[in-house]
């Protein structure tokens, strides 16, 4: 039995800020910053869009590619590090405003490895019977924790969500296998101090700016390459492939000289590759799926292709998915 994806979707908010927008908020150009991360524009909520809206939009995009309804779907999973609330999940609310009312339905937490966490809980679900019907759903509203004060993240990240229905499937084509690995001993190089119950909702948090995602670029960047090519190179030894039988690489979409860099050491050539973070910037757990709904519907995807998802993100957590489309 193989878990395998049969719909892809996504959604993002209509707003888009540019480099040139960032420029009259912040002490940046467009030179530094497409330079340094080869981010152009990046969608952005407006105040009131929320995480499940998007999540829910990916999701009926999906579900209307699959050819079922949401009745139809036994377990549904958001990953996200900006929900809604604290609680309930975020995929509860996606749930009823999907109607999908056989679903069991909960959110993970792994940032930017989010989506693929999620696909690999999927994978084992649908492997023992446990699912026959699954929704994954990356999404975030980060733009709300990013500090707009703040020259050194806030070029860095965007809005949205990206989904992908999977189901079981008898043959060849779906999920080969999923690696997932974490790290806290790193986590404060990348993470929101506030607010949370280390740091509850004071006067003080908001006035010393610590509701906001605070992060060591440069160290981050580092381990970011490393554990991307160690994720990827686990998930092609676990099926005896190598880098040349990738026909499709669809990393996080952090950075393009992380990007770069990685595609470099697997010795990838630009055929292989899908970027589209110039468009959208850093949107973490929905950067995969967004990514893999625009490669789909654009015909870069043939069946039966060998595509290598990948991804790094706080935590640390990184992570690879290896899928026969
Ligand atoms: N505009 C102009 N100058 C800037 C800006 C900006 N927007 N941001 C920083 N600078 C300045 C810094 O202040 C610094 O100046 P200084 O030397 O006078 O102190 C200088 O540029 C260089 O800063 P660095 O941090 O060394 O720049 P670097 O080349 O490392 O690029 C960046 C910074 C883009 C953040 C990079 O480190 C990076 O992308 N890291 C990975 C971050 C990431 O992808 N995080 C997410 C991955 S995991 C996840 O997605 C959750």
């Amino acid at each position: 039995m193989r878990a395998k994806i049969t719909g892809t979707g996504f959604s993002v908010p209509d707003k888009i800020l540019t480099n040139a927008d960032l420029e009259k908020m912040v002490e940046t150009s467009d030179e530094w910053i497409t330079a340094r991360t080869g981010i152009k524009n990046r969608y952005i909520a407006s105040e009131n869009e929320y995480t499940s809206m998007f999540a829910t939009r990916a999701a009926e995009n999906a579900l209307a590619m699959a050819g079922i309804g949401p009745e139809e779907i036994d377990l549904l999973i958001v990953a996200t590090v900006t929900p809604d609330f604290p609680f309930p999940s975020t995929a509860c609310l996606v749930q009823n405003n999907l109607k999908a009312v056989k679903a069991v339905a909960f959110d993970i937490s792994a940032a930017c490895s989010g989506f693929i966490y999620a696909l690999s809980i999927v994978e084992k679900f649908i492997k023992t019977g446990a699912s026959r019907k699954a929704l994954v759903i990356g999404a975030e509203v980060l733009s709300k924790v990013v500090d707009w004060t703040d020259r050194n993240t806030c070029c860095l990240f965007g809005d949205g969500a990206g989904a992908v229905v999977v189901e079981a499937f008898e043959g060849e084509q779906g999920i080969l296998s999923t690696h997932i690995h974490s790290d806290g001993r790193h986590w404060q190089l990348l993470y929101q101090p506030g607010v949370g119950n280390r740091n509850p909702a004071t006067q003080k948090i908001l006035d010393e700016r610590l509701a906001y995602i605070n992060m060591q670029g440069n160290e981050v960047f580092k381990l970011a390459v490393r554990g991307m090519e160690e994720a990827a190179l686990e998930a092609l030894s676990a099926n005896n492939l190598s880098t040349s039988d990738i026909n499709l690489f669809i990393p996080h979409q952090a950075n393009r000289r992380i990007i770069d860099a990685i595609a470099k050491r697997l010795a990838l050539n630009g055929e292989q590759l899908y970027t589209n973070l110039e468009n959208y910037g850093n949107t973490s757990s929905a950067s995969i799926p967004i990514a893999l709904d625009e490669a789909n519907r654009g015909g870069r995807i043939k069946e039966g292709d060998i595509l290598l998802l990948d991804a790094f993100g706080a935590g640390l957590t990184w992570s690879a998915a290896l899928i026969r489309w």
